[in-house]
């Protein structure tokens, strides 16, 4: 039997064609792009042809992109940057309680050298209430990272609307677009934002690769000090094949964002026929209308997460839910959703991609009903 493939909100497939465009700058053209010689030729103009492309997919400046080694170091550039840069002010953050570790980590680390950190709760579909992070802004508030669109139940965010917010208070705002990138549109100026992190490995691109969009006129520390890299933002010497290959995946992705409705359909029709077969056995965890295209999160009722995957093993998807010491721990999101502890044992998270076909949701639909 083959194998499925419907994980990729965890990592996706490099794109054959972002393989291809990388391979030069690992072989012939292996120089350091601040080199002047044969070996680093092109370097230098490919990577800010690569910075443009990034630029285009965000609608922002190519001077507003500094790569990084993926979402996490995007993450934590914005949270301890901005935090050093602005501790003098204020050393109050605004996060939520769905955010990734990339994110929750960061802000424990600040707590724990003086910073506070407001977490805001979500409502049971996993959003926040724009509303509530008026509530929490205070004098001190200096950041407010929500994140764009969440990586276990594909919740996205009002993030216009709390773009809004922190324009009128002047307040600068971060989102970890490292799920929705590629999925759904990503338009730093329709959303407000002055920071936006990206992962390249969500985005048919390598795995160690990202972006951080930084407004121009950002206050903004670094987190890696050293030579003068990305404009003295981001020391170290360029990865070169790896950003030729995040650029030419947000060339693909402008691309690929207007086949989002066949992926969406796929989606609700691996649903649909999981409800016929499960009715009331089987829960979404979030609503489909708030939710990513490709992201199908359901809760099995009475059976456990890791028990459905290990039955199914030609399926890779992800559980909702951890086992610690014999006891069955939710994971932090559908805690916050206030999902019930015997619904959400039961979660997975099933994830297509550009490449998922009807044939592939319909096998899998008969392996499940098969064996669970
Ligand atoms: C929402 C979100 N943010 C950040 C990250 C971290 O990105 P990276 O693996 O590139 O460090 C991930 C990856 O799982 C993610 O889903």
């Amino acid at each position: 039997m083959e194998n499925i493939y419907l994980d990729h909100n965890a990592s996706t497939p490099i794109d054959q064609e972002v393989v291809n465009e990388m391979i030069p700058y690992f072989t012939n053209q292996f120089g350091n792009p601040s080199s002047g010689h044969w070996a680093s030729q092109d370097a230098k103009e490919v990577i800010d042809n690569a910075r443009g492309k990034v630029a285009s997919l965000l609608g922002c400046h190519a001077d507003e992109i500094v790569f990084t080694s993926g979402g996490s170091e995007a993450n934590n550039h914005v949270l301890k940057g901005v935090y050093t840069s602005l501790k003098q002010k204020g050393n109050h953050i605004i996060t939520t309680k769905i955010e990734h570790p990339a994110i929750t980590a960061p802000c424990k680390y600040l707590e724990s050298i003086g910073a506070e950190v407001s977490y805001l709760e979500v409502d049971s579909y996993g959003r926040v209430n724009p509303e509530q992070i008026k509530q929490e802004i205070k004098d001190t508030t200096i950041l407010i990272s929500v994140m764009h669109a969440n990586n276990e139940v594909g919740t996205i965010q009002p993030i216009d609307e709390i773009g809004e917010i922190a324009k009128q208070y002047g307040i600068l705002f971060h989102t970890d677009a490292a799920q929705s990138i590629g999925k759904i549109t990503t338009n730093v100026d329709r959303m407000g934002v002055n920071l936006l992190s990206i992962a390249g490995h969500k985005l048919y691109a390598p795995k160690g690769i990202g972006a951080l969009f930084i407004k121009r006129g950002t206050p903004i520390s670094p987190l890696i000090h050293g030579a003068g890299h990305e404009q003295g933002r981001r020391a170290g010497t360029e990865n070169t094949p790896y950003i030729v290959a995040l650029g030419k995946a947000c060339e693909l992705a402008t691309e690929y964002l207007s086949h989002s409705d066949s992926i969406r359909e796929l989606r609700n029709h691996f649903w649909n026929e999981l409800l016929k077969i499960y009715g009331e056995k089987v829960v979404l965890n979030t609503r489909l209308d708030y939710c990513l295209p490709n992201t199908l999160s359901v809760s099995f009722i009475g059976v456990e997460g890791a028990e459905i995957l290990s039955k199914i093993p030609e399926i890779a998807a992800s559980t909702g839910s951890a086992c610690h010491s014999g006891n069955i721990e939710l994971s932090s999101v559908l805690k916050a959703m206030g999902i019930k502890e015997h619904v959400g044992i039961g979660a997975i998270r099933f994830s297509l991609g550009r490449t998922t076909t009807k044939e592939e949701i319909n096998r899998a639909i008969d392996i499940i009903r098969e064996r669970i």
